[in-house]
C-alpha cells in the first residue's frame, strides 16, 4: 500500500516490471490535481508523451483540453493518467501481461486521490478498468457504480479526431459527466 502519490511516481520512474520499460524515453506517470473529483483515463503514452513525460500532450491532448472547456473545467480541476505509463512502439494496444504488470500503479493513484468519477477513455482503458470486453460504441455513456466510484466510457478524443461524426455522442457523455460532478458537490 502506498502512502503518497510522490511514492508511487518514484517507483514508475524506475519501473521494469514489463519490456516497455527498455523502450521508454520517459514514463508517463500522470498529473493535476490530486484531490480532483474527475480522474481521466487513457490508455498510454504517444510519441508526444513519451518525448515530454506528461499525459495529452499531442492532438488528442489538446482536443481533450477543449473537451473539458466544453463543460467549463480545466486541467486543474481533474487527475489525469493511464493504464500504461510507458509507451507502447508504434502506439500499439497493450498486450495483456503490460496492462496486468501496470494497472497496480493506477489502482494506487485511484486510492490514493479517490476521485467520485472515473471517465475511462477509450475501449482499452474501459476494458481494463472494468474487467470487461468493451465494444465502446454500444456500451460509452453508460454509468457503472463499483466499489463507491462513478465510472463512464467513452470516445478517446483521438477516435474523435478520426471521426468528427462521435463528437456529438461524445458531447452527450461529457454533459452527463458534468450533471454527475455538480449533483455529487464536494
Ligand atoms: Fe513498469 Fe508500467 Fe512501464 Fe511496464 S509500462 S515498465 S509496468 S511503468
Ligand atoms: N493517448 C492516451 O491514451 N494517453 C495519452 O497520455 C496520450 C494519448
Amino acid at each position: 500500500m502506498y502512502t503518497s502519490i510522490t511514492k508511487i511516481k518514484e517507483d514508475v520512474l524506475q519501473c521494469h516490471k514489463c519490456s516497455l520499460g527498455a523502450s521508454r524515453k520517459n514514463t508517463v506517470f500522470g498529473e493535476g490535481n490530486v484531490h480532483a473529483r474527475i480522474m481521466l483515463v487513457g490508455e498510454g503514452p504517444g510519441r508526444d508523451e513519451d518525448e515530454l513525460g506528461r499525459p495529452f500532450v499531442g492532438r488528442a491532448g489538446q482536443l481533450l483540453d477543449k473537451m473539458l472547456a466544453s463543460i467549463a473545467l480545466t486541467r486543474n480541476d481533474v487527475y489525469i493518467a493511464n493504464i500504461l505509463k510507458c509507451r507502447p512502439p508504434g502506439n500499439r494496444d497493450p498486450e495483456p501481461e503490460e496492462a496486468a504488470a501496470c494497472i497496480g500503479y493506477l489502482r494506487a493513484q485511484v486510492a490514493l486521490i479517490k476521485p467520485k468519477i472515473i471517465v475511462c477513455l477509450g475501449r482499452v482503458s474501459a476494458k481494463h478498468i472494468l474487467g470487461q470486453d468493451i465494444r465502446i460504441m454500444r456500451d460509452r455513456g453508460v454509468w457503472h457504480k463499483v466499489k463507491g466510484f462513478w465510472i463512464i466510457p467513452t470516445y478517446h478524443p483521438a477516435a474523435l479526431l478520426r471521426n468528427e461524426l462521435l463528437k456529438k455522442d461524445a458531447y452527450k457523455d461529457l454533459l452527463a459527466i458534468k450533471a454527475r460532478f455538480n449533483e455529487l458537490g464536494e
